[in-house]
């Protein structure tokens, strides 16, 4: 059987992978820049993520959700510790899709309606209602037209926004803590203000998706706690489970539960709790977010100063390297001569960067010097 081919790759045939490196079949190393799409936050294979990993291998593997797992309260109450966020519940499933698909179905349980408002240039997954609230035509097969009404405004335009709430079946609000497949494109401080205090006003839900932008990428755990504000839902996953899929929706306690309102089989798995866990222990255990910033702001004021940069966008370990010109030659120079890997986004002139978290400074300056080459 053959693989259903839609994914563009590069020629390079991985084998292995420690910390922030890769290797090939023919034992090339290479940096990695780009997390496999951002989900490599600890670091590749990380011996503690192993150890707790394999330790639960060894215990229980899986048991469904109709029996208690006391390693799911485990992982809330550790998540709830590195967020801040103790009052808040958590329902878990299995990717970033699947938390965005909870958390839009939460909204309109919650207010009876069915309306979402979305931003231009944003990416929340492939799964049906994902997809909807998602700029990207492209993406839809004709089965997922007419599905619920979505209004796609321009990010950090106040009056737009004023004027769509007009309408009363607006359930969500859903925005991401920095737009990812898009290019880099963040609501301001001022403007996620603005979406709390709108939402509130008009009892609509406020759906954070920091799904790539989560877990300490910014700079801190989550991106909007840049603007102090606690939105009433917040979807994770990537940088999570550092490669074991998982994926969660934070859920306002005005929130209730009750049985049957949301289901999963595999979510909340002990497997998956138990990376999640690792990851969480790592964190604190590394001060993960702290290198994040010294890093992160030790890259961008270096890539700053890189001729042909037209601007560097994102913040922390997120960033964004814009140029007047495709950025695709770049990428390819980057894997083929220097052996570093880079991701790219929506907008072609753009080279995405989604390290691990915990790269050096002599990580970055490797970058730099590469790309330093390639521009030359
Ligand atoms: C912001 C954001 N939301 C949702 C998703 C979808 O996540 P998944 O691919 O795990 O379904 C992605 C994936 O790139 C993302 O970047």
């Amino acid at each position: 059987m053959k693989l259903f081919d839609v994914y563009p790759r590069f020629k390079v045939t991985l084998e292995k992978a420690y910390g922030v490196y890769l290797w090939d079949d023919q034992h090339r190393q290479y940096l990695d820049f780009y997390g496999g799409h951002g989900v490599i936050s600890i670091g590749h294979s990380h011996p503690g993520y192993i150890k707790r990993v394999n330790q639960q291998l060894d215990k229980l593997v899986f048991y469904s959700n109709s029996i208690y797992l006391p390693i799911q309260d485990e992982l809330a109450q550790k998540l709830s510790e590195a967020s801040g966020y103790h009052d808040y519940q958590l329902f878990l499933c299995n990717s970033g899709a699947e938390a965005n698909e909870n958390a839009l179905k939460l909204a309109s349980f919650y207010t009876g309606k069915r309306k979402v408002i979305a931003f231009k240039g944003s990416f929340h997954g492939r799964t049906a209602a994902a997809l909807n609230v998602t700029d990207n035509l492209k993406l839809s097969a004709p089965l997922n037209f007419n599905n619920f009404p979505v209004k796609y405004l321009e990010l950090n335009k106040e009056k737009p926004l004023k004027d769509a709430l007009r309408s009363d079946d607006v359930c969500a609000i859903i925005v991401e803590g920095i737009q990812g497949v898009g290019g880099l494109d963040a609501p301001s401080v001022a403007f996620l203000k603005f979406l709390s205090q709108q939402s509130k006003q008009h009892g609509i839900i406020l759906i954070l998706d920091e799904i790539q932008s989560g877990y300490g990428r910014s700079g801190k755990f989550f991106a909007h706690q840049y603007a102090d504000i606690k939105p009433d839902i917040i979807t994770i996953a990537k940088g999570m489970g550092n490669g074991f899929p998982i994926g969660g929706v934070l859920i306002s306690p005005e929130i209730k539960a009750e049985y049957g309102l949301l289901g999963t089989t595999f979510g909340g798995n002990p497997l998956a709790c138990a990376a999640g866990i690792a990851v969480l222990d790592v964190m604190k255990k590394e001060s993960v977010v702290t290198n994040v910033n010294e890093v992160g702001g030790y890259l961008k004021e270096e890539l700053q100063q890189l001729p042909k940069v037209k601007q560097i966008k994102g913040k922390g370990l997120m960033l964004g390297v814009e140029f007047d010109f495709p950025v695709k030659d770049i990428r390819e120079k980057l894997v083929y001569d220097y052996h570093i890997f880079t991701g790219s986004s929506a907008n072609p002139n753009l080279l995405r960067i989604l390290p691990p978290l915990i790269i050096t400074r002599e990580n970055a300056d490797t970058f730099v010097k590469a790309l330093t080459g390639v521009l030359s």
